[in-house]
């Protein structure tokens, strides 16, 4: 049986089970979020001395504003250290970043900070570093369709020239691959909304582990494990052809 003996090109991480983490050991949800920026640090480290070429986190999602004002607070207070923090990690390991969702929506100074840190960071070789900011998968989609329709109602482009190709073109991740290795963290079978148009043909994985406690031998476990993989992407087996 052919396998797919090679490292994920593109590895995209649900990072759940802060808050869960946190309430096991008697923590406040916050102190969570702050171990869980310690895994974001090990995961990205790990991944950029890997060659990976891409490492997407989902970090906030479009509807993780239905949570309390204060935690939000001090979400957006943790990202914007986060992103002044990391500077120097990011340069030593020659790491590009860049973000993806509704970025105009996030509050002033964590956007200053966001854009200081993606022009600083802009012509590194090594891997990028995209994180998902207020970010969900069907708003990608719709804003997408939204900027498909002007470009036809002007003139610019034909109704019949819409194909999948095109209509990447419009999306956040017009410039990148799609999630070969989908992780999600602390046990949930779902998506919640993550990438959906990207992540058609990834491979997922799924550990009880919870995201502060996600450490380079999770990352690891997960690598392998898609190395076992055969993906098909619709066709048959090797042996078959
Ligand atoms: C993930 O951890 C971090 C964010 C969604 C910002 P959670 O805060 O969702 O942790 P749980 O799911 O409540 O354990
Ligand atoms: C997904 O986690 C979003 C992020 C990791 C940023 P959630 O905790 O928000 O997802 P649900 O509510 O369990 O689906
Ligand atoms: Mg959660």
């Amino acid at each position: 049986m052919s396998t797919n003996e090679n490292v994920p090109s593109h590895i995209a991480i649900i990072m759940d089970g802060n808050g869960r983490w946190a309430r096991q050991k008697g923590f406040i949800r916050f102190r969570g979020h702050e171990e869980g920026a310690k895994s974001v640090r090990e995961i990205t480290r790990a991944c950029a001395k890997k060659k990976i070429k891409q490492l997407t986190l989902y970090a906030f999602s479009l509807e993780n504003w239905k949570r309390p004002q204060r935690e939000i607070n001090l979400l957006m207070k943790l990202l914007k250290d986060y992103l002044i923090g990391e500077r120097n990690e990011i340069r030593e390991n020659d790491i590009r970043l860049t973000a993806i969702g509704r970025i105009s929506a996030l509050p002033e100074d964590v956007k200053r900070e966001l854009r200081i840190s993606m022009e600083e960071s802009k012509n590194n070789k090594g891997m990028t570093l995209c994180l998902a900011l207020n970010y969900g998968g069907r708003a990608e989609i719709v804003d997408a369709v939204k900027a498909i329709a002007e470009q036809v109602k002007t003139g610019k482009l034909n109704v019949g020239e819409i194909t999948e190709e095109t209509f990447k073109k419009y999306l956040y991740t017009h410039d990148m691959i799609d999630p070969d290795l989908l992780i999600r963290t602390a046990g949930e079978m779902r998506i919640s909304n993550f990438l959906l148009w990207e992540i058609s043909y990834a491979e997922l994985w799924v550990t009880p582990v919870c995201w502060p406690d996600f450490k380079k031998e999770h990352l690891e476990e997960a690598i392998k494990d898609y190395a076992r993989r055969e993906r098909r992407f619709g066709g048959l087996r090797g042996e078959y052809t």
